[in-house]
């Protein structure tokens, strides 16, 4: 295990990183970020960051001639800097699961020859793939290969003419066209696997996505079986062994109506839904992942409270007519029920990620109904149709 004091690497300097920082800095660990933007989240908090772009060399050769280990916390971090860091440090996770996990095709195609089902889907090269598409592919959502990300880089598109007039839309990438699935609800699952491949799965949680942005998980979730959260972890468990994955791995799934399971997407990393581990679980999620690069052992998933959690969009800042107001955060800290994470980001933008609540305690049902009010209070529409 590595001492105390030593300099642990990071890949970007937003949010996740500010909430890795903390965690690895809890161990004792000092933090140095690789990231262009000054400030960025973790700025604030790290020990010492470095102002550069993510594929500049002189700034990785520093990074990794401090750290013994090194991290991500964005999946689209070019592979190839994560490969030149790993020619002479521990980097987890490594490039190779990176360079799968940015890459909706190379993703897609690795989950299915693991043997776990992914939505049905066609390989957009070319426009004229779009022609070959089949017509149970419609509707559907056409979705650019790299670099999207919260519902960014995606397009609903009822017909094939949507179809292409979309695909020029998004600069004719490489792209996947999906069916648009009837979904029951989304679940993901969030695992941390240590370089000796020990496993630890986190709870699975339900996730409530609007306009493709995560808005509230709740965890446990009164639509989650015994018997789903069973087969998510397996099927999670495949992907990360498959990939010889050593770090933080979430898998985001669907469920569809005649509740079959589909792995939508992986991220190489933690992940918004797992935010709830940091107030609910023993260990949380970014306890893991410095965990891992210190090659310390894993901490305990084990959820100790139930939780609900609310991200806190940039939207809540504007009031009617547009005028910028900060929310009611004393309103939300008179709830003795919440904690509140605000990531420090200077300027609210609509649909930008500024925060989060989560609401811990014992009942469920309670917490649910709680979290409504808080969500009320600041703004956000809480989602209908949707009993405890
Ligand atoms: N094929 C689909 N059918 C129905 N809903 C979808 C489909 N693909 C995406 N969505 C919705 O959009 C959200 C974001 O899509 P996702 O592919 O996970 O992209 P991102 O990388 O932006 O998270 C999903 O969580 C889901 O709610
Ligand atoms: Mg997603």
């Amino acid at each position: 295990m590595l001492a105390p004091g030593s300099w642990l690497g990071l890949m970007g300097g937003g949010q996740l990183g500010r909430m890795f920082a903390i965690a690895a800095q809890t161990l004792g660990y000092r933090v140095l970020v690789l990231d262009p933007d000054d400030p960025s989240p973790a700025s604030a908090v790290c020990d010492e960051q470095l102002i550069a772009n993510y594929d500049d060399p002189l700034a990785l050769d520093a990074l990794a001639g401090r750290c013994l280990a090194i991290t991500t916390e964005f999946e689209n971090v070019p592979a190839q800097s994560l490969s030149r860091l790993a020619a002479t440090r521990e980097v987890s996770p490594a490039a190779a699961s990176v360079a799968i996990a940015q890459d909706r095709i190379a993703e897609k195609r690795f989950i299915r020859a693991s043997g776990i089902d992914v939505a049905p889907h066609h390989v957009i090269e070319a426009a004229g793939d779009l022609d070959r598409a089949g017509d149970d592919l419609f509707p559907g959502v056409l979705k650019a290969s790299r670099l999207g990300y919260d519902g960014k880089g995606q397009y609903r598109v009822g017909d094939r003419a949507a179809a292409h007039a979309a695909f020029e839309r998004l600069g004719r990438v490489p792209s996947v066209l999906e069916r648009q699935l009837a979904l029951k609800f989304e679940v993901s699952v969030v695992l941390a696997r240590a370089l000796d491949g020990t496993i630890v799965t986190y709870p699975v949680a339900e996730n409530i996505h609007r306009q493709g942005i995560l808005l509230i998980t709740r965890c446990p979730s009164p639509r989650v079986s015994e018997a789903l959260a069973r087969k998510v972890c397996a099927a999670a468990t495949t992907i990360a062994c498959a990939l010889d994955y050593h770090g933080v791995l979430c898998v985001e799934f669907f469920v569809l109506q005649n509740d079959e399971l589909l792995v939508n997407e992986i991220a190489p990393r933690p992940h918004n839904s797992g935010h709830f581990t940091i107030d609910a679980c023993v260990s949380s999620q970014f306890d893991a992942q410095a965990r891992i690069l210190a090659r310390a052992p894993l901490g305990s998933a084990h959820q100790h409270s139930a939780a609900v959690m609310i991200n806190l969009l940039g939207d809540i800042w504007f009031r009617e007519g547009g005028a910028l107001a900060e929310p009611d955060w004393a309103g939300v800290l008179a709830v003795p029920e919440a904690k509140l994470h605000l990531y420090g980001k200077r300027e609210a933008r609509p649909q930008r990620k500024m925060g989060h609540i989560t609401l811990v305690g014992e009942d469920p049902v309670a917490l649910w109904q709680l979290a409504k009010t808080v969500a009320d209070s600041l703004g956000i529409d809480w989602p209908d149709n949707r009993s405890c």
